[in-house]
């Protein structure tokens, strides 16, 4: 049988490493990418002696201009079929829209939006034209609820991402190819020391509210095999989103506002 490959991105930690996890034990070959070579290799490593697939590491940093391109151009160079893609790198900055440097603000543009539209672009059509194709892109929980300050661009690449994965999910009705939007909310991975606020969401949101990454990825795994538009892990989380939801703008607004400003971001 032809064994599927699959490309994840921001494979060196956390939501990344446990959905290629996920899919090694599936059976699936594996291409990794992100900047960080250590862990890239090291995870590379465990995984093929553990589940005899092949994976292969990629560098890249998906914050420059051009990445996109470079990364689907140097799969092409090693004359890999990519089946399924898994657009989830990603980072927020919390200072506030101010504070945070342009060049910073359009890095998290790139990394979460700009680059998971181009690989869609350059990679699914090989996915239609052999009816069959994985796309899973990780968005959250903050792309459902109400704007946030501080992070003030997070939840609205979030939302985008979630958008245009159901669009997507609607051309490829019948193709072979499955498109998901995976939601989490607060899940335990370096996600919160790389922005610096381990310590202030560590008090603020308690330990019933956080998930691990690989309860995450098993949920955006079936969820993806079962060709849902989008996933929320955690029924709290539901309750949260739907809760949201259904508040006026103006309510909203102001608890999220007040939250924010309870954790100094704003
Ligand atoms: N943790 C949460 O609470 C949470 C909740 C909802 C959604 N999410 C989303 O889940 C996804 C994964 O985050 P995580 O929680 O697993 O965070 P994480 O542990 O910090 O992992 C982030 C991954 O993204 C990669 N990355 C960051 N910037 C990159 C760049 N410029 N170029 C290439 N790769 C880059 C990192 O790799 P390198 O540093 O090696 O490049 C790393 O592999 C993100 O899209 C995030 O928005 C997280």
């Amino acid at each position: 049988m032809t064994r599927r490959r699959v490309l994840v991105t921001g494979a060196s930690a956390g939501i990344g490493r446990a959905l290629a996890t996920v899919y090694a034990a599936e059976g699936w070959d594996l291409i990794l990418t992100a900047r960080r070579k250590a862990p890239l290799d090291a995870l590379a490593a465990e995984l093929s002696a553990a589940h005899s697939c092949d994976a292969r590491v990629i560098l890249a940093d998906l914050g420059v201009e051009g990445a996109a391109d470079q990364l689907a151009a140097d799969i092409q160079a090693q004359g890999l079929t990519v089946d399924g893609l898994i657009n989830n790198a990603g980072f927020s900055r919390t200072e506030g829209f101010l504070k945070t440097p342009p060049e910073d603000q359009q890095a998290m543009i790139r990394v979460m939006l700009t680059v998971p539209v181009q690989l869609s672009r350059a990679l699914v059509p090989g996915m239609v034209e052999r009816s069959f194709g994985r796309v899973l892109n990780v968005a959250s929980l903050a792309g459902r609820m109400p704007a946030t300050g501080g992070d003030t661009l997070y939840g609205p690449i979030k939302s985008f991402m979630i958008k245009a994965s159901q669009g997507l999910w609607l051309e490829m009705r019948g193709t072979g190819v499955h498109v998901t939007a995976l939601c989490p909310g607060y899940t335990l991975t370096e996600f919160h020391d790389v922005n610096g606020t381990r310590e202030e969401v560590s008090s603020a949101y308690p330990s019933w509210m956080w998930q691990t990454a690989d309860h995450v990825a098993r949920v955006g795994w079936r969820a993806c095999e079962a060709n849902r538009p989008q996933v929320t892990p955690g029924v709290m989380n539901n309750l949260m989103a739907g809760l949201a939801k259904h508040l006026p703008d103006g309510m909203a607004l102001s608890m999220v506002g007040g939250h924010a400003k309870r954790l100094k971001r704003i």
